[in-house]
């Protein structure tokens, strides 16, 4: 990213009444690009204008100079999470991109189950999971499989950066139009009319499930190995490096013949792309001669 003048620019994106120079918004996209690997040019000024005005409004601030002052200061920890939630976006439902749940009915979970009714450890993982419907999804999938999959030691982990919509997700309550991509048979197999336009999704499936905060840029309190990894939709606002550094410490986490599955407009590039394998639209897999322990136990903390 170009450093960009400091020169000041007319408020744009919905007719607002904040001014917002080029410089407010590179120390913007710097505090995103650190704290959150967001990439965001200068092309994204209006774009970010309009997603970060209703917060000026909320603080009661005047200008974008004083958001920027806040978001820069111990305090503004917090507001550095709205402002992340503001900037990206939590569009999900349920089967997206259903390819990815179709091989994993078709190739992969069967012998992860057949291992995992031998005694075995299973664990996927879904990073970046935005309001839960992506895991719910991976535990219909696996329940329609093996049913008794909650007396095995086959576990979910479901993860993302922003705590209100993890705290949605674990909730698992769903209004009607979010369950439109929802096939029948699912909804009536794992899904509780609550009234009142409400959905809760049934014990089966949320026991299935961990849910955590846990920001992809920073330490990850987790060793796997995973088996399959899903991180699909999230990469897509990376920068191309720590995009690639992403790839690689997914790698890290997957045993040799472990899955990742991205999101439709991302590709695995850099060094993992040596160890992680094209086996389908966006579906990678770690190839034998690549290694994690699949006996390492998990570490304290989100993994289950
Ligand atoms: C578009 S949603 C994708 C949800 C789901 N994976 C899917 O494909 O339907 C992107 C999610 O990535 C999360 N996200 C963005 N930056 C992140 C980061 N640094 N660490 C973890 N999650 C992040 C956002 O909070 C959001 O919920």
């Amino acid at each position: 990213m170009t450093q960009a003048a400091s020169t000041a620019s007319p408020p744009v994106g919905g007719g607002g009444t904040y001014a917002f120079t080029d410089h407010d918004f590179q120390i913007i996209a710097n505090r995103a690009q650190a704290d959150f690997g967001l990439h965001l040019t200068l092309a994204k000024k209006d774009l970010a204008y309009s997603r970060l005005t209703k917060r000026l409004r909320a603080l009661g601030l005047a200008d974008f100079n004083s958001y920027c002052r806040l978001i820069e200061t111990e305090d503004g920890a917090e507001e550095r999470m709205q402002m992340l939630s503001a900037l990206t976006t939590n569009v999900t439902h349920f089967f997206r991109e259903d390819h990815h749940f179709r091989t994993l009915r078709e190739q992969v979970l069967p012998p992860l189950i057949a291992s995992a009714r031998a005694g075995g450890r299973v664990r996927l993982w879904s990073a970046g999971c935005s309001a839960g419907q992506e895991p719910y999804s991976l535990a219909f999938t696996l329940l329609g499989l093996c049913p008794e999959a909650a007396k095995l030691d086959i576990r979910i982990l479901a993860t993302d950066v922003d705590p209100v919509i993890i705290a949605k997700a674990k909730a698992g309550i769903y209004d009607n139009d979010e369950l439109k991509s929802l096939p029948d048979t699912a909804k009536a197999q794992h899904v509780t009319d609550m009234g009142g336009g409400r959905f809760a999704i049934g014990a089966k499936a949320r026991e299935l499930i961990s849910f955590g905060e846990l920001n992809l840029m920073q330490d990850w309190p987790i060793k796997g190995p995973f088996d399959v990894i899903f991180c699909r939709n999230v990469a897509i606002y990376f920068d191309k490096d720590t995009q690639s550094r992403l790839w690689s410490r997914f790698a890290e986490l997957l045993p040799a013949g472990g899955y990742l599955c991205i999101g439709h407009s991302e590709r695995v590039a850099g060094p993992a792309s040596t160890r992680l394998e094209t086996v389908g639209v966006t579906t990678y897999r770690k190839s034998q001669a690549g290694t994690a322990d699949r006996t390492a136990k998990p570490k304290e903390g989100l993994s289950r």
